[in-house]
């Protein structure tokens, strides 16, 4: 499902990345490693991705894709990305696909990216926009949030965190990168019918699933019975679609 929605905004995260055959790269918070294979794909095997994410199931789940497509140039590593384990200027790219608004301190994290890029070399991150341009992720929240008589976080959500006009570039430039670009990328989440978009929101690794922790049972049927109402102005004829705008961050070290 992620690979369908997301493929051609990972490709294009992987252009700009300047990924080329032979390119060491480095994968942050990269999960089950659907984008590490892909770069594993376009830098063959003189070149390698070293995947890294705090969660190690996670990754044996990247290494047993990586094993399963067939790729040797794929290694991973438990680590945070506010604290890289890594020698300096040892890749030739960086890239991160909707983790860095994940990351509590994201200054951090990009001037550590920046240290262990070459000179030269390029970080591409794809993260989400603003809530009002992802509605099927936002609609969840505002549920979940309003049923369950939450207060309000000192600041945006962590999906939306770094979607604000301005906001990403700005963390690029404070963390030295130059040629900083954010590249705005519009897509549509499609799904056969309301049932697979509600499943796909219960099933999706975003902090939503913190955010009905703090909800009683009663209070969590409720806000999904909600959420489905909401979802329903999304469905038509062809299934449901919903409008959903992505940034890619751009920066060289
Ligand atoms: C929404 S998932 C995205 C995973 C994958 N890149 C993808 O697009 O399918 C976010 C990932 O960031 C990881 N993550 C969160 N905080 C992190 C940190 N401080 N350092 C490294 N990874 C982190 C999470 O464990 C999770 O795997």
């Amino acid at each position: 499902m992620r690979a369908q929605f997301f493929g051609q905004a990972t490709e294009r995260m992987l252009d700009l990345a300047k990924l080329h055959v032979g390119s060491q790269v480095l994968d942050v918070g990269a999960g089950t490693g659907d984008q590490t294979l892909a770069a594993a794909r376009r830098v063959g095997p003189t070149g390698s991705v070293v995947a890294i994410d705090v969660s190690a199931s996670m990754l044996e789940m990247t290494a047993m894709s990586a094993r399963e497509a067939g790729l040797s140039n794929v290694a991973t590593r438990v680590m945070d990305a506010q604290r890289l384990d890594l020698a300096s200027e040892s890749f030739d790219a960086a890239i991160s696909r909707f983790a860095l608004m994940l990351i509590p301190d994201v200054d951090r994290a990009l001037g550590a990216i920046r240290r262990v890029l070459r000179p030269g070399g390029t970080f591409a991150a794809l993260v989400f926009s603003t809530a009002e341009a992802d509605p099927f992720l936002s609609i969840p929240h505002t549920v979940a949030r309003r049923v369950g008589r939450l207060t309000s976080p000192p600041e945006p959500f962590g999906e939306f965190r770094l979607g604000a006009p301005g906001v990403l570039c700005d963390g690029f430039k404070k963390a030295g990168f130059r040629d900083v670009a954010v590249h705005v990328f519009a897509t549509r989440r499609r799904f056969p019918s309301l049932a697979d978009a509600i499943w796909y929101a219960k099933e999706t690794p975003m902090p939503l699933r913190e955010l009905l922790v703090q909800l009683d049972r009663g209070q969590q049927d409720e806000a999904w019975a909600q959420i489905e109402r909401a979802y329903q102005q999304f469905v038509g004829h062809d299934g449901f679609e919903s409008p959903s705008e992505l940034l890619i961050g751009v920066g060289t070290k």
